[in-house]
């Protein structure tokens, strides 16, 4: 009777494991973009901001992979990729030594979250 059951008992508790995973999957990326979007204004050299603003690059790509209904996947890609474009924008702006600029890209960032999360709750 177990041998039997056995090959089915893998993927079933694979699949246990992975069910929660799968609810709450922007929370982790979502959560690292927050904080070092914060480390990122908090830091008062350039390097330090480059840093942190890599890591949000990094974990814009990780959002960007996570599953999402169909419905919503265009226009999440397209916020996705516009703090993207800003954060690049940012970056540029610190390798040209002008920080103020670095900052000013930055600030378009929170409106981006502001205007795709308004987005999000409204549409369903
Ligand atoms: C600096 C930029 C951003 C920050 C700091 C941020 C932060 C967060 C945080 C903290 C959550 C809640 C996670 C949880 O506890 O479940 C969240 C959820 C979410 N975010 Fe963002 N976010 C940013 C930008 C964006 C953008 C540009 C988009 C869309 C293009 C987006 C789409 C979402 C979605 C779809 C959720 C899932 C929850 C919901 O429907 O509201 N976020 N974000």
């Amino acid at each position: 009777m177990l041998k039997t059951l056995r090959p089915l008992l893998l993927p079933l508790m694979f699949g246990l494991l992975t069910l929660p995973a799968l609810a709450g999957e922007l929370e982790q990326p979502m959560k690292k973009i927050g904080f070092n979007y914060k480390q990122a204004l908090k830091a008062d050299d350039a390097a330090t901001m480059e840093k942190h603003i890599k890591e949000m690059k990094a974990q814009l790509d990780i959002a960007k992979e996570k599953k999402m209904p169909e419905a919503k996947k265009a226009k999440f890609l397209e916020g996705m990729n516009e703090v993207q474009g800003e954060l690049d924008a940012s970056l540029a702006a610190l390798q040209a030594g002008d920080q103020e600029k670095a900052r000013a890209h930055l600030a378009k960032v929170n409106d981006l979250k502001k205007e795709y999360h308004t987005y999000a709750k409204q549409k369903g």
